[in-house]
Parts: structure tokens; C-alpha cells; sequence
């Protein structure tokens, strides 16, 4: 009932429907108040929250400063206590002279250059054509700010951008997507999503050339939209899993007529809490009509969990569940396939899904194959602290948490190229069920991530950033982010790897932190992007960095850390850069910076690059 209840309401509750559900006041009592009703100089009191709005309290639990102390709490307590503390004020308006000139219509740009969902084309390569691109690359030494806009409110700033007909469209930690113009970052419209947005929107024309279109995207709490991407008025929504733990990070592929959208959760961290029934969620691709958003077909990456047993304080213990899907589908139209990579199991048993490749019929979504490079990786975040819902001989935690690249070698020969958190790139053959071409270590690995967000292709080299970050362990004193300190020496470095046989290219290490400062990092977690002559990848020290693709010679180097003046007059500053890679479309690059999970710099700001003129 309580499920139902929470379906119905929207990120910002206005009543207190829940509230009998979920009473706010006790969330409060059993996991803000031994902290906040103390007085502690460092700690902002009960009244102080107070006067915060119920949005940013949220925000702070679901991607801010609060996230590692929220993560066991379910989505239900989350918002109960948001609203029992928190005021109605909306903090997030934006002044009028952010909004576009009536002389600078919305998709009036017409052209081909186009940076549409996870990529620029479906095969997930992150690679911008020279046309595209609109990059020459002796102009990227030229690189300079053109703008920033910032997301108010938010520490986080996460979002995967889409370049359409001249309009960016991105979402943000607040749950709001924008419209807005690539070329001067005015805005065009807003939406305000369920939750939290990360993946990025995908563009389908309404008919064949057409300068309409719809817009697809999912966001953290479950949520899938169609949104008419002129107006940004709401076509249909819908959840895609009942689970009250799912999340939606990855970005959806549509084709023919159908949007593919991909399941991933939150329940790993809500296994923290020891009397939570771990683990009931499994992975799933929807298939749905982009019409009206009917389902054409589902398919669960693992069996239906089933009670196994107890736990050593007697709670119950579910499986199979997991292999949640962090990434794109990649879509093989000559073949009928769909291939998808999939994390982890959360429970015992194991299944043969889990940190795999798996090909799916386009039609039906039948598993045609799967490839799975690391069996029994039983895992989820009470291992960590040695908790009871930890399974026995619990493996490493290595997702793949990167879209597999479907590519073209100089032979003509077709090859899927995955990269994994264990620091291995795969390259499989489409031809022989995902059969293992080659493989190469290109990192550590660890839960960490070895390869995180996701890898470029030129069609020569493959181009992998790891993450590799090194906790400090824990600092004394309440819980800062993420619960970490991290090394400012060691982790990151970016590989090029040659296509036809996996053998090194070049290697560019991490660049340590200098100066050093807090939450900074070397990793390089983030997607990595590649147009003719230039990769382009960011850091949790906050750097965004371009490569010469023939030898990994620096060809730009930005450090996004510090404060903005925005296009839309919010305060921000930038961070460590995550999640999301850099977009090139028509001269310009887009940089989202700010990325406070796992101990790393918060921020708030999407840059605008292009060359000096
Ligand atoms: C272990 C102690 C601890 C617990 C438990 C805790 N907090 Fe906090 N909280 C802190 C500290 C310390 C800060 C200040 C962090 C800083 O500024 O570095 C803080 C800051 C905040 C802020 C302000 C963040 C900002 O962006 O300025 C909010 C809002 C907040 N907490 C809400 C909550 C809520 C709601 C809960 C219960 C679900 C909670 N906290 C539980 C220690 C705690």
C-alpha cells in the first residue's frame, strides 16, 4: 500500500498522504537527530534545517552532503523527513533574463551536427565525425569558456547532455530538465521530473525530417518520461519497475518506434541496513512504444528472487536479484540485436548474467547470448563494513557500468569492445556469442571502478580512462561524503589500446593533485569522448584534459575548480568531473563539473567551451 501511495506523488510532496505511511518526525528521531539536536559548531542545528527548503533537504540525502548517512533509508523516509522538516519554498527560480530572446526560437538551428543520447551514433563509440564536431584539432588549444550555467541548489552536477537541431537538453540533481541554446546558454523551457535526472535525453523526430520531436529520458527514482521536446510539456509517464529501489541512470536507445530503457537501483546500499530483506531487485530492459508508452516486451536479466534463508540476526535473505544495467543498449540493427552489460548480484545465488554482455532479440527481447567475464560476483554495500546482509564469499563488486561499443576494425571486422570496474577491456566477438577476441588490463580495478562511465573508439584505437581512485579510509568525526578521503597521488590514467589486437598504443598516467586539496582525486572515472585527432577526459581533481589521439600528448588542460558567473544568475562553482563525459557538437564543447560521491568535489556548473575567435 505504502508503494502505491509513493507512486502517486510527485518529488515535491505538497501533502501529507505519506506521512501516514512514513511518519517524518520518526525518521527524524531514529537517523538525523543524534547528530542535529546536538550543538556542534560543525553540525547545523534542527532549527537550522528548518529553514531550508524541503527540495534541498532532499537533494542533500539523495546526492549531497548527506548521501552516505542516507543511503539504507528507502525513498518513502527520504521524503517524510524532507517535509517534516523542511519549508515549502521553491529555491530554484530562475531570473527572466535567462530565458532566449524571441529572435532565438527553440530547434530552429537545423543541421546534422547532432551529439543524440549517450553518443552520437548507436553504437556507443562517444566518437563526433569532423563534420560534427566542428573541431579542428589545432583549434583545441584554443579552447575558451563561452559560458556556464549553473544548477541551483545542487552539489552534484551529473547530468549527460543531448545536442539537438542547436538545443541542449540536460537534466540535474533537482530533477529539473532544461532546454537550452547550445549556442549562448539561454533558456527555452524547464521540466520538473519525480526525481533526480542523470541520464541523458534521447531526441526521436516526431516524422522523418522533421524539426519535432519527442524527448525521452529516465530519472533516479524509477520514472521514464516522453516529453514534447518544442514545449517541454509532459506526453506520458510511466515507472518501469514497481521496486521501490530503482534508479534509471542509464540513457534509453530507441529505434523504430521503440524506446529500450534499461534498469538499474539503488538496493545495494539499502542492504546497509541489517533488517532490510536483501535483495529482491533484478535488472531489467522495457521495451516500450514511443507512441504512448505501451509495453511491447520486459526482460529480467535474472530469475524471480525467492526466500533462501536467514541472516545471522535473523533476517530474511531473497535471491537471485542484481545485474542491474547502468549503461546504454547498444542496438545492432544487421544482426536483430540488442546488447546490454549488467552489474553485479546483490544475493546468492550467482547467476550467469551478472558482470556480463548480454544479447537480447530486438523484437522479442529473448536472451540470444551472454558473455559473462566474472561469475559468482555476489556483492552489495553491507560487505563493506562486514554487515549480516553481506553474502558469503561475496566477490569483488565489478559491474560493468560502461555501454559495450559496437566497431569496425581496419580488417573489416566487426567487434564489441566492453570495459569493466576490474580494469579489463573485453573485445568480443558478435559473431561467436560475445566469444573473448581479446582482452587487456588497462588498470587495477576495484569497486571503485577500474573502467566506470565509459570508453571511445576512433575506429583505430580504443581509448580507456580508469578510475582507480584510492580511499584514505575513514576520517574521524561524523561522516564527510562518500565516507572517504582520497589519495591525491595515486589513480586515473588513460590508455589507448590498437582496435585489431588489444596491444598498447600509449599510456598517460593520472595528474596528481597540485596543489592538493580536499576530495580530490587523479581517478578518471568519467566517459571518455574522441572526435578525429582528440580524446577528451576529466578527473576528480577537476581537470578536464584533451589528448592527441597519435601519442596522448596534452593538447589543453582545464581545471573547472572554481566560481562562475552563470548565464542563468545562479551562484556555482565547479568540482571533480564524473559520470557524464564531455559532448562535441558544431565547435563547441560541454563539460558538466561537480561530482560529490565517493569523497570527490562537489559542484554545480555545465561549461561551454569553444575555440578563441
Ligand atoms: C553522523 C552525523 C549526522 C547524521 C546522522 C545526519 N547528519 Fe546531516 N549533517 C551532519 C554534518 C556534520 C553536517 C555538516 C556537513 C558539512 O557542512 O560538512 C550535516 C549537514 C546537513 C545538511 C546541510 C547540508 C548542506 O548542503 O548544507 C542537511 C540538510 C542535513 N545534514 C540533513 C540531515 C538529515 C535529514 C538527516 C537524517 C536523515 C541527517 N542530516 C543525518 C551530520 C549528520
Amino acid at each position: 500500500m505504502a508503494r502505491q501511495t509513493l507512486f502517486l506523488l510527485t518529488f515535491f510532496l505538497a501533502g501529507s498522504t505519506l506521512e501516514a505511511a512514513t511518519s517524518g518526525d520518526e525518521v527524524y528521531k531514529s537517523r538525523c537527530a543524534g547528530c542535529h539536536d546536538q550543538l556542534s559548531a560543525r553540525i547545523p542545528s534542527r532549527e537550522a534545517l528548518q529553514k531550508m527548503s524541503a527540495t534541498r533537504i532532499l537533494r542533500t540525502l539523495d546526492f549531497g552532503l548527506m548521501m552516505s548517512i542516507a543511503y539504507p533509508m528507502r525513498r518513502e523516509e527520504r521524503e517524510a523527513v524532507a517535509n517534516f522538516l523542511g519549508t515549502r519554498v521553491d529555491d530554484t527560480a530562475i531570473p527572466a533574463s535567462a530565458v532566449c530572446p524571441a529572435d532565438r526560437p527553440i530547434l530552429s538551428h537545423r543541421t546534422d551536427a547532432s551529439w543524440n543520447g549517450w553518443s552520437p551514433s548507436t553504437s556507443n563509440t562517444r566518437y563526433q565525425a569532423a563534420e560534427a564536431a566542428g573541431l579542428m584539432p589545432d583549434e583545441i588549444r584554443k579552447l575558451k569558456l563561452k559560458w556556464a550555467l549553473g544548477f541551483p541548489g545542487d552539489v552534484t552536477a551529473f547530468a549527460a547532455p543531448a545536442v539537438w537541431n542547436g538545443t541542449l537538453f540536460v537534466g540535474s540533481a533537482g530533477g529539473i530538465i532544461e532546454a537550452i541554446d547550445a549556442k549562448t546558454g539561454c533558456l527555452y523551457w524547464t521540466f520538473q521530473a519525480n526525481g533526480p535526472v542523470r541520464a541523458a535525453p534521447v531526441l526521436v523526430p516526431t516524422a522523418p525530417a522533421s524539426s519535432d520531436a519527442t524527448l525521452l529520458v529516465g530519472d533516479q527514482i524509477g520514472w521514464f518520461y516522453s516529453l514534447d521536446a518544442r514545449s517541454g510539456k509532459l506526453r506520458w509517464k510511466r515507472r518501469v519497475e514497481a521496486h521501490e529501489a530503482t534508479r534509471l541512470t542509464a540513457t534509453a536507445a530507441a529505434e523504430e518506434g521503440v524506446v529500450f530503457v534499461p534498469a538499474a537501483s539503488w538496493e545495494e546500499t539499502r542492504a546497509l541496513d541489517p533488517q532490510y530483506a536483501c535483495c529482491t531487485f533484478r535488472g531489467s530492459v522495457t521495451a516500450l512504444r514511443i507512441r504512448d508508452g505501451s509495453a511491447v516486451w520486459k526482460r529480467y536479466m535474472v530469475g524471480t528472487p525467492r526466500k533462501t534463508g536467514v541472516t545471522s540476526i535473523g533476517t530474511e535473505r531473497y535471491g537471485p536479484s542484481g545485474a542491474g544495467i547502468w549503461s546504454k543498449p547498444t542496438i545492432d540493427k544487421k544482426r536483430g540485436l540488442l546488447y546490454v552489460t549488467t552489474g553485479d548480484n546483490y544475493s546468492s545465488p550467482a547467476t550467469a548474467t551478472s558482470d556480463a554482455v548480454v544479447a537480447l532479440d530486438l523484437k522479442s527481447g529473448r536472451i540470444v547470448w551472454s558473455q559473462q567475464t566474472t561469475p559468482n560476483d555476489v556483492y552489495n554495500s553491507s560487505c563493506g563494513t562486514k554487515g549480516s546482509n553481506c553474502p558469503p564469499d561475496s566477490g569483488p563488486d565489478h559491474d560493468f557500468g560502461s555501454s559495450v561499443m559496437l566497431v569496425q576494425t581496419s580488417t573489416g571486422r566487426e567487434l564489441l569492445v566492453a570495459g569493466q570496474k576490474s580494469g579489463v577491456v573485453y573485445a568480443l566477438d558478435p559473431n561467436q556469442k560475445g566469444k573473448v577476441i581479446w582482452q587487456t588490463r588497462v588498470g587495477q580495478g576495484s569497486a571503485n571502478g577500474g573502467v566506470q562511465w565509459g570508453m571511445a573508439s576512433d575506429g583505430q584505437k580504443v581509448y580507456a580512462a580508469v578510475s582507480d581512485a584510492v580511499r584514505l579510509g575513514n576520517v574521524a568525526g561524523p561522516a564527510p561524503i562518500g565516507n572517504a578521503t582520497l589519495d591525491p597521488v595515486k589513480g586515473g590514467g588513460l590508455t589507448a589500446l590498437y582496435l585489431n589486437d588489444g596491444t598498447k598504443a600509449w599510456f598517460v598516467p593520472g595528474q596528481p593533485c597540485d596543489p592538493p586539496r580536499p576530495g580530490c582525486s587523479p581517478a578518471q572515472p568519467g566517459a571518455v569522448t574522441a572526435l578525429p585527432g582528440v580524446v577528451f577526459s576529466g578527473s576528480l581533481n577537476g581537470h578536464i584534459r584533451a589528448f592527441a589521439t597519435e601519442d596522448g600528448e596534452v593538447l589543453w588542460d582545464f581545471d573547472s575548480v572554481r566560481t562562475y558567473t552563470t548565464v542563468n544568475g545562479v551562484q556555482a562553482n565547479g568540482g571533480s568531473l564524473d559520470g557524464a563525459g564531455p559532448v562535441v557538437v558544431d565547435g563547441m564543447v560541454f563539460v558538466n563539473s561537480g561530482y560529490p560521491r565517493f569523497g570527490g568535489m562537489p559542484g554545480n556548473v555545465l561549461l561551454a567551451f569553444g575555440p578563441d575567435d
